[in-house]
């Protein structure tokens, strides 16, 4: 299935979405994704017809809105970005150093795409200030505007008239979801402690994640969490608490593409948990199980 994806976005679950689904129920109301990033398990959903409304949202405010035009105003969004990819003729390096500062000053959407497309592997960058300072790929010149705009076409045909987006905390997306929602949550990375992490433009704290997946587990709610992983021995994040008495997956995401270059054999296990109620739901899922993902595309 050609799922697609407007823009690259470093722990995009587009690649495992597939496998993730799996583990959601065949039909339900709504997708409620909090750390929603590039949106790609929405999309993903969308694309199968799994839920029939979508709410995305991401701490990131420019990013959420990004999202939200794509979806909405697809067209403006597609030649906005023609124009600056086209701009980019003289000298594409000052190019980009000048629109990466508009847009620091601005926080407008449309110019984060253009960021987006022709920064080092789609990675985010931020400093302390909160300002965006990721460098421009010297070697790829980022998606061409064509393929840009039928992949923003796409994913608005998929999304429109069934999603909103918003930018709020992940607690306040969690304290207005229903029994009608199923939640997919995708945190950003725990290897870094605290509020900030320079990956993405906030961390969260693992205790008020705990306490709001408690929540969620005594009001009964569905949800699905991507957590941690491991690469060979190495593992990332610290444990889930078992009195959350969540379902552990591990799917496999085959070599990790860093141990590959450095020549080991190491493969990449991304872990799932699954609630209390959703696993109800579900055929039996053993305490672990492994699925296999045949091509790793992560970053
Ligand atoms: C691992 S990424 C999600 C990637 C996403 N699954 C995708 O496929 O693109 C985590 C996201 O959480 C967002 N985030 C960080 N802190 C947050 C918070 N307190 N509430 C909501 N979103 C937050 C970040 O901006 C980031 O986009």
């Amino acid at each position: 299935m050609n799922v697609p994806q407007p823009f690259q976005y470093q722990g995009s679950k587009r690649a495992l979405a597939p496998l993730i689904l799996d583990f959601l129920p065949s039909k339900f109301h709504r997708l409620v994704e909090p750390f929603a990033g590039s949106a790609a398990m929405s999309i993903a959903c969308a694309a199968r017809n799994r839920a029939s409304r979508y709410w995305i949202n991401d701490l990131n405010k420019p990013l959420a809105e990004l999202v939200n035009l794509i979806i909405n105003r697809p067209e403006e969004v597609a030649d906005h970005y023609t124009n600056l990819w086209k701009a980019d003729d003289e000298d594409a390096l000052e190019h980009y150093y000048t629109v990466r500062e508009t847009f620091n000053r601005t926080q407008e959407p449309k110019l984060f795409l253009y960021l987006l497309a022709r920064c080092i592997k789609g990675a985010v960058r931020y400093n302390a200030e909160g300002l965006f300072n990721q460098s421009p790929d010297k070697r790829r010149l980022g998606t061409r505007p064509e393929t840009m705009r039928q992949n923003i076409m796409a994913a608005s045909g998929l999304l429109r008239g069934k999603s909103i987006v918003t930018s709020h905390d992940f607690r306040d997306v969690l304290a207005a979801a229903d029994e009608n929602d199923v939640v997919y949550m995708d945190p950003p990375y725990q290897g870094t402690s605290g509020d900030r992490d320079s990956r993405y433009l906030a961390g969260i704290s693992f205790d008020h994640f705990v306490a709001a997946l408690d929540g969620l587990n005594s009001r009964g709610l569905r949800y699905v969490i991507s957590y941690d992983g491991r690469t060979g021995d190495k593992s990332y994040g610290e444990p889930l608490p078992a009195y959350l008495n969540l379902s552990l997956v591990e799917l496999d995401a085959g070599r990790s593409s860093q141990a590959t270059l450095l020549g080991r054999e190491e493969k990449t296990v991304e872990s799932l948990y699954l609630s209390p109620a959703l696993s109800a739901e579900l055929p039996p899922v053993p305490k672990t199980m492994k699925r296999h993902l045949e091509q790793s595309v992560l970053f």
